[in-house]
Formats: structure tokens, C-alpha cells, sequence
């Protein structure tokens, strides 16, 4: 049986570190760092995130600024208020939930963030500084995987790292950070021939691709790291992710529950990357 990796747990460390870090930086600086985080419409699941990051940003001791807009702000609405944010001293950084409404283009929204101030590490010039290995905001889920499966305790280095799915939220950020980690990586996806051939190679294996059950014990190679990213909801309405727990569960060395695994790990390293911005602010950087 697998050793659960308790990403709940990690997270409120990290969060409690965080929030050690944030009273010192008060005393020395005289402010808080600021996180705006920006969200359009209604969608259910991202007004959950949204809260649960706003939350977690008020308990480690931040400020934290929430701009609602209804489904039909016009983009340049949208942009000018971003821009107003970009300029706005007190504020270290800013995040645009997604998905946004059709009408709105993502990219463009996306990289009028400052670079400075984009915790989510989405804007272009961060990605690139990722892939060049520079000096960058690194996004939240993957860095939050890369903790994960250093709790474990499992040696990375020269192991075989398979990533399923490629988006550039997760699959693509973490395939880089994988490989920043000396694992050799192997990134399979939608049009894969014979996935359960692939996965089976892993001794690290990160499943993130928004499909229920993709990944069974079966694809696992026994005593691998198996790390869910995947958040659906099952026929009964239940949240899961998308390697099937049950089975895969007795063939892994380590595996990442949902929820409870990856998902407060998100938020933790946004409160990190939060903490970083405002750092590199007030140190001029
Ligand atoms: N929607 C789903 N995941 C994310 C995320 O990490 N950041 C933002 N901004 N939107 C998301």
C-alpha cells in the first residue's frame, strides 16, 4: 500500500512559514505584501479558488484585494483595470482567475500583468525566463508538484519523470522543472499511442490532464510517485482526480489524495510567489 503524501499538511507548513516570514517582513518594511486577485463572472469552481486564496493570503498576514467583474466587462475594461493595479505602488501581486469568458482574450490579459507582479507565472517573458533557466516567478501548481515529490524523500535525479497531459498551466511548467531536477522526462498526452506502455516506465508520475480514472494501478509502475492533479467531479457529484485512487493506491510507492494532495499546495506557493514579488519590490530588483 502506498504512503499517502499529505499535501494538506505540507501546505500549512509552508503556509505557517509564510506567515512567520510576512510578520518580520511588516516590522522591517513597513507594509504588507498585497495580493489583487481579479475574477469574471460566476464560475462555481473558480469562485471557490478564489476565496480559498483570498483566505489563505489574509492568514499568513497579507493584504488582500478582491476585484469581482460581471461575465459581460469588456476587455479593455478589464485591461485598464489591470493597468491601474500594474501601477499601483502598494500592490505586489496580481491574478486574473481563469478560464475567462470567450470574449475576453486570455494571452492578452495575461501579459498585461506586469512581469514583476504575475504570481501565477503565466506572463510570456516569465515562461521564457523558465525555459532559459533565468531568474523567473515559477507557476504554483508545478512548483507546488516539485515540493510534493521532494517530501517523499525519493532521489529525482537520472529517474524517469513521465508527465500526462501538456498544458501550459501544469504539463509543460512541470515537465521544465522536472528536468531542472536532472530526471529524464518524458511528456505523453491526448494522442499518446498505448499510454498504460508510458506510464508504466515512471518512477515519477504526474497526471494532469482533467479526465476521471485516466491513469489506473495497472499504468503504475510499482513503488513509483504518483501525483494527481486532476479536480472532476465523479457521477456522484464527488470531487476526484484523475488517476484512480483504489487500484493505484496498491501499487505506488507514494501517491497524492484529491482533495487534499496538490491542490493546497497551489495555494501555498502562491502565498510564496506573493511573498517574492514584494521582496524583489522592496529590494529593487
Ligand atoms: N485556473 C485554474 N488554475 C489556475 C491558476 O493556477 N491560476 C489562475 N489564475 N487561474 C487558474
Amino acid at each position: 500500500m502506498a504512503q499517502i503524501i499529505d499535501g494538506k499538511a505540507i501546505a500549512a507548513a509552508i503556509k505557517d512559514e509564510v506567515k512567520l516570514e510576512v510578520a518580520r517582513l511588516e516590522a522591517e518594511y513597513g507594509r504588507k505584501p498585497c495580493l489583487c486577485v481579479i475574477i469574471v463572472g460566476e464560475n462555481p469552481a473558480s469562485q471557490v479558488y478564489v476565496r480559498n486564496k483570498v483566505k489563505s493570503a489574509e492568514y499568513v498576514g497579507m493584504e488582500s484585494r478582491l476585484i469581482a467583474l460581471p461575465q459581460t466587462v469588456s476587455e479593455e475594461d478589464l485591461l485598464d483595470q489591470i493597468c491601474k493595479l500594474n501601477e499601483d505602488a502598494l500592490v505586489d501581486g496580481i491574478l486574473v482567475q481563469l478560464p475567462l469568458p470567450k470574449h475576453i482574450n486570455e494571452d492578452k490579459v495575461i501579459d498585461t500583468i506586469s512581469k514583476d507582479k504575475d504570481v501565477d507565472g503565466f506572463h510570456i517573458l516569465n515562461v521564457g525566463q523558465l525555459w532559459v533557466g533565468k531568474h523567473c516567478i515559477t507557476p504554483c501548481t508545478p512548483k507546488g508538484i516539485i515540493h510534493l515529490i521532494k517530501s517523499t524523500g525519493v532521489q529525482v535525479k537520472g529517474k524517469i519523470a513521465v508527465v500526462v497531459g501538456r498544458s501550459n498551466i501544469v504539463g509543460k511548467p512541470v515537465a521544465k522543472l522536472l528536468l531542472d531536477e536532472n530526471a529524464t522526462v518524458i511528456v505523453a498526452h491526448s494522442r499518446t499511442e498505448d499510454l498504460p506502455s508510458i506510464t508504466r516506465l515512471a518512477d515519477i508520475l504526474v497526471v494532469a490532464v482533467g479526465r476521471e480514472n485516466i491513469v489506473t494501478g495497472d499504468m503504475v509502475k510499482p513503488g513509483a510517485v504518483v501525483i494527481d492533479v486532476g479536480m472532476n467531479r465523479n457521477a456522484d457529484g464527488k470531487l476526484c482526480g484523475d488517476v484512480d485512487f483504489e487500484s493505484a493506491s496498491k501499487v505506488a510507492g507514494f501517491i497524492t489524495p484529491v482533495p487534499g494532495g496538490v491542490g493546497p499546495m497551489t495555494i501555498a506557493m502562491l502565498m510564496k510567489n506573493t511573498l517574492e514579488c514584494y521582496l524583489d519590490k522592496e529590494n529593487g530588483k
